[in-house]
């Protein structure tokens, strides 16, 4: 004779469990919903912009701190909040040297960069390479062999050529034309400027007016 099979369905014992197994699903399901909720607040903290945000870098020896859209670059804010207009932007896409500013001694073009990349940096623009009252040997130089016309592109040349400077203390004409190859004067002023890097590292400018 054959036993007689319990027909399916709830009894006591397996309600119990379900309803064991409910509770500490729905317990988990909270925890997993609390940590996607922590989750979500921590990216909305991390989450910067796309309205002004807090920028703060030294510029020139002193702390600046503006508040701009994330999409605003380093030459847009040192020209138009921190009013250092030396920094010039003529191509706006990092093809002629003319923003070239130094941060973290490192030589950059400030239109191609966001000046929330450069939080915390130290910067340099032209303004601040003279120091004391006095210019800079290589701004000096740049006066003495004429190396500009217009004069637009030479705050970049001048940067540039610091920046060369301070790595090269004595760099050769090709060292002095590869650094200086990012800057793009339309004047053509280049060889009085290689003139002028020239003579500011100690050296006797060698390039007469031909260019050779
Ligand atoms: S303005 Fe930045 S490289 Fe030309
Ligand atoms: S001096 Fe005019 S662009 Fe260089």
């Amino acid at each position: 004779m054959h036993k007689q099979q319990k027909p399916p369905g709830f009894s006591r014992r397996s309600f119990i469990k379900t309803v064991g197994v409910s509770a500490t699903v729905s317990t988990l399901s909270g925890i997993a919903e609390a940590h996607a909720a922590a989750r979500e607040q921590e990216r909305a903290d991390a989450v910067q912009g796309p309205g002004p945000i807090a920028v703060a870098f030294t510029v020139n020896g002193k702390a600046a701190e503006v508040r701009v859209e994330p999409s605003v670059t380093l030459a847009e804010v040192l020209r138009l909040n921190l009013g250092l207009t030396g920094t010039k932007i003529i191509c706006d896409r990092g093809s002629c040297g003319g923003c070239s500013v130094i941060v973290n001694g490192k030589l950059m073009n400030a239109c191609m960069t966001l000046a929330f990349d450069v939080q915390g940096a130290t910067i340099t623009t032209v303004e601040g390479i003279a120091q004391g009252g006095k210019l800079d040997p290589v701004q000096e130089s740049f006066l003495r062999h004429d190396g500009l016309q217009c004069g637009y592109c030479t705050p970049g040349f001048v940067v540039a050529t610091r920046v060369l400077l301070n790595d090269v203390p004595k760099p050769t004409l090709d060292q002095i034309k590869k650094a200086l190859g990012g800057n793009i004067c339309r004047c053509g002023t280049y060889t009085n400027i290689f003139n002028a890097a020239l003579e500011a590292s100690g050296q006797a400018p060698i390039m007469d007016q031909k260019g050779v």
